[in-house]
């Protein structure tokens, strides 16, 4: 009865925000466009009680594919003031890449559109209509795989780097203090639109936005050109959240072509790509000492030693091996496992610079959750699996469907450790998912 209330809250939340033009917003007010990464988990959500709207929002995400094989982060489908930077400040009409006249970021997010895809097909009952489906779309969403390895990966290893805090999905981490204390930025005069709907105090610093809009001016002067990007950016990352889920879309982009047959010469391909992004992935991202997966710093050559939410991602696509998850989980447990707190800090707690109440240097979010729930029962960890699907359904009955929560127990006693957007689409869309379970 509990969870059909929940489920009904959250299948209006996603109609709420469905937009007529084919796609959802991530909330009203502070994200009133197309968001890749949102796209996908939102699609995950409709496909359990509405594959029209659920196709729909693939579909419309991929139509912005650029002739490369790069999918942009945001999709501006039409124009808003509550927002900022805008598409006239990404002015992604610059790249002569781009195939759709709808304006768009240049810059992407972490590639969750294979595993979606596959998800899908699992929650459909229809699965001829779901495999015609994949049929229409795959090729595109394998294409954008393709374009990582080949624009995104100068030392050919199998990991490729994100050249923007933004495309990480993690926007303000702790992580990246490292490199803005790298960067001396100009001071751009803005005006900002999520502190209008948002307590300033749990967003970015308008010194942070100098660096974010930074990088962007020197993507745009060479008009989104990747060599040159990866010449000049000083935000160049290989992220351990972004390659998990670009290893995890491949994966199932696998078992995709070898459902519906053929395909042989690309399937060959994402293996051996598989393959070897893996092995990278054990040698060069993990880091003994600390027990967990770290982000490198390809600008300044070092792994910049941190324990995250993205560090336990990896299981998600079976990265590490059982000796090694057992180690990780140990960390996990350590740091992020306290039963004063709920799981998943996206920060590690003992950490100098986690802050519970800020956008993505310390809150509990539910699609880093999901991951995490499905990554630890991959290897067996089944309790503790409980305990992150328990502790998202807990907080999001307690406060609502807000984008991101306090991991602290005691925040939420008056049922207000909810932050950020309000009704937001990925949580609605996960909490149906999981519940499906
Ligand atoms: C923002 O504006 O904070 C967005 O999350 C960028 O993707």
């Amino acid at each position: 009865m509990k969870d059909q209330k929940l489920i009904s809250k959250a299948r209006e939340i996603l109609n709420n925000n469905y937009q007529e033009k084919g796609f959802t917003i991530p909330c009203q007010g502070l994200y009133p466009f197309q968001w890749n990464w949102d796209s996908g988990f939102i699609a995950i959500g409709f496909a359990h009680f509405d594959m029209e709207k659920a196709k729909k929002e693939i579909k419309t995400l991929i139509d912005s594919q650029w002739s490369n094989g790069f999918i942009p982060h945001i999709i501006f489908h039409n124009e808003s003031d509550t927002y900022f930077p805008g598409s006239e400040f990404h002015q992604s009409s610059l790249s002569p890449l781009v195939v759709n006249k709808v304006p768009t970021t240049g810059m992407t997010q972490p590639h969750v559109l294979g595993f979606t895809l596959e998800r899908m097909y699992h929650i459909a009952e229809n699965k001829e209509d779901i495999t015609a489906f994949i049929k229409t779309t795959i090729d595109a969403v394998y294409e954008y795989s393709l374009y990582f390895y080949k624009h995104r990966d100068p030392l050919d290893e199998g990991l490729v780097y994100i050249y923007h805090n933004w495309e990480s999905g993690t926007d303000n981490s702790p992580i990246w203090d490292d490199i803005w204390n790298t960067m001396k930025s100009p001071e751009y005069k803005f005006e900002r639109r999520d502190t209008t709907h948002v307590d300033a105090s749990q967003r970015p610093s308008n010194e942070e936005y100098n660096h974010y809009l930074h990088i962007i001016e020197i993507a745009k002067a060479h008009n989104y050109n990747d060599e040159k990007i990866a010449e000049l950016s000083p935000f160049l990352i290989q992220d351990p959240l972004f390659n998990t889920v670009l290893i995890a879309s491949n994966q199932s982009l696998i078992r995709l072509y070898e459902l519906i047959g053929g395909n042989e010469d690309k399937i060959a391909t994402l293996k051996q790509l598989t393959e070897k992004s893996i092995q990278s992935f054990n040698d060069k991202l993990y880091d003994e000492e600390l027990k967990a997966y770290c982000h490198y710093d390809l600008r300044n050559k070092k792994l910049l030693r941190y324990t995250s939410s993205s560090s336990f991602a990896p299981l998600f696509a079976e990265i590490p091996d059982q000796k090694r998850a057992e180690e990780l989980v140990g960390t996990l447990m350590d740091k992020f496992g306290n039963e004063d707190q709920y799981m998943c800090a996206s920060f590690d707690p003992t950490h100098e610079r986690y802050k519970p109440k800020q956008y993505w240097r310390g809150p509990v979010w539910i699609n880093l959750n999901w991951l995490l729930y499905h990554g630890l029962n991959k290897y067996g960890y089944n309790t503790i699996a409980q305990r992150v699907k328990d502790d998202s359904i807990e907080i999001l009955e307690k406060n609502g469907f807000y984008e991101y929560f306090d991991a602290r127990k005691e925040e939420h006693k008056n049922n207000t450790a909810g932050y950020g957007g309000n009704n937001f689409s990925w949580s609605a869309a996960l909490l149906i998912d999981l519940l499906s379970e």
